[in-house]
């Protein structure tokens, strides 16, 4: 995985005794898309999305994922002050919220409330409030500017910290898978490896790739080198016979059996 990742905010969280608290995220210039803009992991945590724009036709994007069932919660608010509460309705910017099975809605302005937010002591109008029950995937928060302007989109209620990342999700470190593993080895296969840079055994009919147990044996090295090259299972027995942690720890080198 590219380090591409970034978290933005952890801690800049604002505390919990204000249900409009939401941690806040700036979209940038290049957030033009919603795969380009940050992703909101959790879109039920209370987020303050904003956005600014010098003219019209401006956009910003940004996604936030949920789960089946999930509170989809957003807010459409501007700051009560010149220009934005000066414009019309229709120079505002539009946002349209585009579901993870491709369904899109076009948020209305359907009100002009007044709220004071005391962390920020910033005047703010809700414009248009959007609650529905969530798709599980990632919803995509798409804003076109037509007039010089600036919104704050509210997205989740949950008051606790919240990640943001910018780029690709995070995935899973996958498994790393030997490289020399093949359906069975022959006799003639382990006796080639029977040195310290190439060190294979067999016990009971298995075949184990040893050489990078050789320097970490408690019972130390020439143990494990003894056993190079060759079928090791009675040397492995009259030590380790029964015991669990020599058998856990064998396990971890098996590559295949021995052909019948
Ligand atoms: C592939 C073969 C082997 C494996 C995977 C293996 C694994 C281990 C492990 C995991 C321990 C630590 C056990 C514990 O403290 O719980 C151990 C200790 C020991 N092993 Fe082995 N062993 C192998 C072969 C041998 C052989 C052939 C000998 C004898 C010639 C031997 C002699 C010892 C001795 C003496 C200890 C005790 C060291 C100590 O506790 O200070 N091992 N081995």
């Amino acid at each position: 995985m590219k380090r591409a990742l970034a978290i933005l905010l952890l801690l800049t969280f604002f505390g919990s005794a204000s249900a409009n608290a939401h941690q806040p995220v700036e979209l940038i210039s290049t957030d033009t898309t919603a795969a380009k803009g940050p992703l909101l992991l959790d879109g039920t945590v209370s987020f303050a999305v904003r956005a600014s724009f010098n003219k019209a036709g401006e956009k910003r994007a940004f996604r936030a994922d949920f789960k089946a069932g999930d509170a989809l919660a957003v807010q459409y608010l501007i700051l009560d002050k010149k220009p934005e509460n000066a414009l019309k309705n229709t120079l505002l910017p539009q946002l349209v919220l585009t579901s993870p099975s491709g369904k899109s809605v076009t948020l209305k302005f359907t009100e002009r409330t007044k709220f004071f937010e005391p962390y920020g002591k910033t005047n703010y109008l809700y414009l248009s409030r959007y609650n529905a029950k969530a798709e599980a995937g990632t919803y995509s928060f798409m804003l076109t500017s037509r007039a010089k302007s600036a919104v704050t989109i509210a997205v989740g209620e949950r008051e606790v910290p919240g990640e943001v990342i910018r780029g690709a999700k995070p995935t899973p470190t996958p498994t790393p898978t030997p490289t020399t593993t093949k359906a069975s080895y022959t006799m003639d296969d382990v006796k080639k490896r029977s040195t310290s840079s190439a060190c294979w055994s067999v016990i009971d009919r298995n075949v184990y790739d040893l050489t990078k147990w050789i320097p970490a044996h408690r019972g130390g090295p020439q143990a494990i080198l003894f056993l190079c090259g060759k079928d090791g299972t009675s040397a492995y027995k009259a030590q380790h016979e029964g015991a669990s942690t020599p058998m856990s720890a064998l396990s971890n080198y098996f590559i295949g059996p021995l052909t019948p």
